[in-house]
């Protein structure tokens, strides 16, 4: 993994245990995913996640020195097939602006793109909680799911951060977010008013980071380029109908 991400777009070698974490939060899956090993190691993987009869490319990779020999696209081929067999009605992943080579390979398989997502930090100028209170996760996931326009990616997604006991805000007058001073995994809210002081309010706990927010949310994206919001990654969400194999 560290081999395979040691010239990645973006720097990304995590230790053992956020490693672990983030596979265990986002629902590995050992049945759906795939290894290539070559004289007892291992050189290329697909790391799945499932979920109902969705199923989710955590992470992937080939190792440096054994780059196209078509390793990457027959893990992938090998992980569509067994989702087919298990029943699985789509396979998702999530793919960044200029790692081409990846998209390439994507495409190639058969996957199509559903939609852009932005990634952004932001360092509040003026955190503020005075119209918001906290609230449990449940309570807040229900509000986000009313005034939602978009649904969040496998990462964000109320299952997936469930076990993290993230800290949640709720607006006074319709709206919520979840996660604060750190990674912001849902916001929504019934006027644009309320989105401004629920991202104020959880900021109050440090600065924010947003993964994965639907570039078509035109509201929230000008809410967060006039507060200075650094838009640091876009990725493309892909999707697969899987090949259903009777
Ligand atoms: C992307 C990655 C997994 C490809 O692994 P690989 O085993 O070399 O891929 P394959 O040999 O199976 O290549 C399959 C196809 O993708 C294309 N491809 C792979 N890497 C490419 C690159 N850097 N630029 C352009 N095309 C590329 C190959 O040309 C081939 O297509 P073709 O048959 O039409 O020529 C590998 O480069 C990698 O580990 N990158 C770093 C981690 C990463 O980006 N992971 C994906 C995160 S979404």
């Amino acid at each position: 993994m560290l081999d395979a991400f040691s010239d990645y777009i973006v720097p990304f070698q995590p230790d053992a245990d956020m490693f672990k974490a983030a596979l265990n939060s986002r629902g590995f899956d050992p049945e759906a995913s795939f290894v290539a090993v070559e004289n007892d190691e291992v050189i290329g993987f697909w790391n799945v996640a499932t979920r109902n009869a969705k199923r989710y490319l955590i992470s992937s990779g080939t190792r440096v020195g054994h780059r196209g020999r078509g390793l990457a696209f027959r893990l992938g081929t090998t992980a569509i097939r067994a989702a087919g067999n298990a029943g699985i009605e789509s396979f998702w992943l999530e793919v960044i602006e200029g790692n081409a080579g990846a998209e390439h390979l994507y495409r190639k398989m058969g996957f199509d793109v559903t939609r852009k997502l932005d990634c952004y930090r932001l360092d509040h100028p003026s955190p503020d909680r005075s119209s918001c209170r906290l609230s449990d996760l449940a309570t807040v996931a229900h509000t986000i799911q009313r005034y939602a326009t978009w649904e969040p990616t496998w990462q964000n997604a109320t299952e997936t951060i469930s076990g993290a006991n993230p800290t949640c805000f709720l607006h006074e007058k319709g709206g919520a977010i979840i996660g604060a001073g750190g990674l912001v995994h849902q916001i929504a809210a019934g006027e644009p008013a309320a989105l401004a002081d629920l991202l104020a309010a959880a900021a109050t706990a440090g600065a924010l980071t947003l993964v994965n927010v639907d570039s078509a949310d035109r509201e929230l994206r000008s809410l967060l380029q006039a507060l200075g919001a650094d838009r640091f990654i876009v990725q493309s969400e892909m999707r697969l109908s899987v090949p259903s194999i009777a």
